[in-house]
C-alpha cells in the first residue's frame, strides 16, 4: 500500500534546489524510463460549489465568528510535479468535500443530516516554487452511495489541469465504491493515502502528491 511505502523517509534533492521527504514524493509512481505516472482523473460529481465562500483559504476547519469544525482535523499536504519530478509553482489547489454530517455546500445535497456551520467545505492554494499545498481539513466521510473522498481540481494560468479525488487508504467503504473501483488498482493506488495520527497532536495528517502531465 502507498501508506506504507511513503514511510521510507530519504532525503531526495529536487529540482531547484530544494529538499523534500520522500513522504511527500508519490510512492510507486515511477513509469519505465523514470517518469512519474500522472495522477489519475475523476469525475468532478455534481457539488463543486456554486459559489465560491468569501473565505477561500486553506483552513476549512477554523472560520472567524464559527464554531470548530465537526469531525476529526487533517492536515493534509503534497507536492505537485511535473512527470520528471519538478514541483510546479502557481498552481491553484481547490478542495472541496462533505461536512462531518455527509453535506456538501451545494444546493443539490439534498441530505437529511443538517449541515456542519462550522466546516468551509471549499479551500483553495496556490504553490510557491517548492511546489508544496497545505489544508486543514477533516478526515472525509462517507455519504450514501460514496466511500470517504476529498475533491481536486487543479489549474494553473487560468488552464485547469485536472480534476481527481483522493480516498483514504484502508477505509472499509472502498471496496464498495463503485467510482473508486472503476479504477484500475495502479490508479487506485495512487489516488489512495493514509490519514495517520500526527505527531503531538490529536489531528491526523495525510500526503497527497499530484503528478500533472
Ligand atoms: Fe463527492
Amino acid at each position: 500500500m502507498r501508506g506504507q511505502t511513503v514511510l521510507k523517509r530519504r532525503r531526495v534533492v529536487l529540482a531547484g534546489g530544494g529538499l523534500l521527504s520522500a513522504a511527500l514524493l508519490p510512492a510507486g509512481a515511477l513509469a519505465a524510463g523514470g517518469l512519474r505516472i500522472p495522477t489519475p482523473a475523476q469525475t468532478p460529481g455534481p457539488y463543486y460549489p456554486q459559489s465560491l465562500p468569501a473565505k477561500r483559504d486553506n483552513d476549512l476547519v477554523q472560520g472567524a465568528g464559527k464554531p470548530p469544525a465537526l469531525g476529526t482535523v487533517a492536515q493534509l499536504s503534497g507536492a505537485v510535479l511535473d512527470t520528471q519530478g519538478r514541483p510546479l509553482s502557481a498552481v491553484l489547489v481547490e478542495i472541496w468535500q462533505c461536512d462531518a454530517n455527509g453535506r456538501y455546500h451545494h444546493p443539490a445535497d439534498t441530505g437529511q443530516q443538517a449541515p456542519d456551520p462550522g466546516f468551509q467545505g471549499y479551500g483553495q492554494f496556490t504553490t510557491g516554487v517548492d511546489g508544496v499545498y497545505r489544508f486543514r481539513t477533516i478526515r472525509p466521510v462517507a455519504y450514501p452511495g460514496r466511500t470517504p473522498h476529498i475533491h481536486f481540481r487543479l489549474s494553473r494560468g487560468g488552464t485547469e489541469r485536472l480534476v481527481t479525488q483522493l480516498y483514504v487508504a484502508g477505509d472499509p467503504g472502498n471496496a464498495r465504491d463503485s467510482l473508486f473501483n472503476a479504477n484500475a488498482a495502479q490508479s487506485r493506488e495512487l489516488l489512495t493515502t493514509s490519514f495517520a495520527p500526527h505527531a503531538g497532536s490529536s489531528e491526523l495528517e495525510a500526503r497527497f502528491d499530484i503528478v500533472l502531465a
